[in-house]
């Protein structure tokens, strides 16, 4: 672990393991240029087990705040003396701030990010739609409440392991009409808005989902993104989903809530979104 103080201006930072090829420096630094706000955030790759003593250092040096990445987001969520009701609920915090005592602030811009980039960047509504969530992990965790806010008509989780998916929807069934079950269980189902919050694309991988799960107008979102199309979104366009999408607009938003965290200013993310495409 490094930490390299900028003396004279605000230091944020992103931790994580792996952290190398994380975008949050190229990010905020735009927002920084775009906002003249001056301010330092670079990247800092911890250990497993060093995260709480990794914070610590960088308050103790005088940063400002941080965001937090797998596999942190958990540690930082426990470590967090107050939390808002978002990340309360996702037990998950990716952005920290301190109080003028010192104490940790621990918040959740995940949900919010793919929220924002659904409704506002690619123009989708989901008030009254029938969503698919694929995967029952901290990924969807974080996004179920900012996704209720919305008021869709309902949400199924479809898992893997479908006992997580029911423990999700009994957490979350005091939000509206959740259910879950296994993929071979939605055979017959379709849906307005698929979104994939599984890590299979890791793996080069798509859950095995049945044939004629998309409405005409289907928009199917992957919450990961990469240089290339996801399997997901390879699975996407194969079956001619309306609206394709991968998570790099949700990457641009969530930091530019965080950004709004620390600062107190909001970026605009188009450009950024614009200047990370061009860079991958
Ligand atoms: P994250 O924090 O990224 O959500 P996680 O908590 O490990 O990570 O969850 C990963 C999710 O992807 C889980 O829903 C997992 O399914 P299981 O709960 O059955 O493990 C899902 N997942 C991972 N690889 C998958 C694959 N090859 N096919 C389908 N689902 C997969």
């Amino acid at each position: 672990m490094q930490i390299n103080i900028e003396p004279s201006v605000d230091n944020y930072c992103v931790m994580g393991n792996p952290v190398a090829h994380s975008k949050s420096p190229q990010i905020h630094a735009a927002f920084a240029e775009q906002t003249q706000q001056n301010i330092f955030y670079q990247a800092i790759q911890v250990d497993d087990g060093k995260f709480i003593a990794a914070l610590k250092d960088f308050q103790a040096q005088g940063g400002k705040g941080l965001n937090v990445t797998v596999p942190f987001k958990g540690e930082a969520w426990e470590t967090s003396e107050n939390r808002s009701s978002r990340a309360e609920r996702a037990l998950a915090v990716n952005t920290i701030s301190f109080d003028d005592a010192g104490n940790i602030i621990g918040d959740n811009t995940d949900g919010v990010g793919l929220i924002r980039d659904l409704t506002v960047n690619h123009d989708i509504s989901i008030k009254d739609k029938d969503i698919l969530v694929l995967g029952a992990g901290g990924a969807v965790r974080g996004i179920l409440d900012p996704l209720f806010d919305e008021q869709p008509n309902k949400v199924i989780i479809a898992n893997r392991t479908v006992s997580r998916a029911e423990k999700l929807a009994d957490i979350f069934s005091d939000r509206g009409d959740i259910s879950a079950c296994g993929f071979d269980k939605l055979a017959g189902s379709s849906f307005d808005i698929i979104i994939n919050g599984t890590s299979a694309s890791l793996q080069g991988e798509v859950p095995p989902l049945p044939e004629n799960l998309l409405n005409g107008n289907a928009c199917c979102y992957d919450m990961m993104y990469s240089t290339s199309d996801t399997p997901f979104v390879s699975w996407a366009k194969a079956h001619s989903a309306a609206e394709v999408f991968d998570g790099l607009g949700m990457l641009v938003e969530q930091a530019a809530e965080s950004f709004f965290i620390w600062r107190g200013v909001r970026p605009e993310t188009g450009s950024v979104i614009d200047l990370l495409k061009l860079s991958r």
